[in-house]
C-alpha cells in the first residue's frame, strides 16, 4: 500500500482558538503537499464510528462530544506520510512531547489536541477515501 499519504483533522479546539493557519503553515513548512482539503463536521454518529477503537475507554463520550463540532479535514503527501507526521504532531502527553511539535505549540490538554493524524498506512486510506472522493483529490 502507498505509503505517501497520511490523512488529518485539526480539531474543534484549534478551530475555536483561530489556530489553522499557523497548523497548516507548520505543516507546509515540513513538507507536506496538500492532496484534499475541506471544513466540515462530524455528526455525533461519524464520530462514534471513528473512534470505535476508544469506545471502552473511560473518555470515550467526551471525545465524541467534544470532536463533534467544525473541523478542518486534509489528505497530506509526503514520503513516509504517516510517521513523519506523527512525529510533526507530537505525544499527547506534553512531558514526552518535543519541543517543534504541533501539539506542544496548539493543544491546551489531551482531550484537546488540536490536531489529528492517522497511525497506520491503511487507516490513512480508509480515513481519506471516508472523507474525500476522487474528484476532490489532487
Ligand atoms: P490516542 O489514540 O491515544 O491519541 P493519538 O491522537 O495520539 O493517536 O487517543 C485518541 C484521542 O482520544 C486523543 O486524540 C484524545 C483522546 N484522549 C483523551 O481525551 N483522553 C485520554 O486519556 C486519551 C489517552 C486520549
Ligand atoms: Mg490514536
Amino acid at each position: 500500500m502507498a505509503n505517501n499519504i497520511t490523512f488529518v483533522m485539526i480539531t474543534p479546539d484549534a478551530i475555536r482558538a483561530n489556530y489553522v493557519g499557523p497548523i497548516l503553515a507548520m505543516i507546509t513548512e515540513a513538507g507536506f503537499r496538500i492532496k484534499a482539503m475541506k471544513y466540515t463536521q462530524l455528526s455525533k454518529q461519524i464520530a462514534c464510528q471513528f473512534y470505535a477503537v476508544h469506545k471502552e475507554r473511560p473518555f470515550y463520550d467526551e471525545l465524541v462530544e467534544s470532536m463533534s463540532h467544525p473541523i478542518v479535514v486534509a489528505i497530506l503527501e509526503k514520503d513516509n506520510a504517516v510517521e513523519d507526521f506523527r512525529k510533526l504532531i507530537g505525544s499527547n502527553t506534553p512531558t514526552e512531547t518535543e519541543n517543534e511539535t504541533i501539539r506542544k505549540k496548539y493543544a491546551s490538554r489531551i482531550g484537546e489536541n488540536a490536531i489529528y493524524g492517522s497511525d497506520s498506512e491503511e487507516n490513512a486510506q480508509i480515513e481519506s477515501n471516508f472523507f474525500f472522493n476522487n474528484l476532490e483529490i489532487f
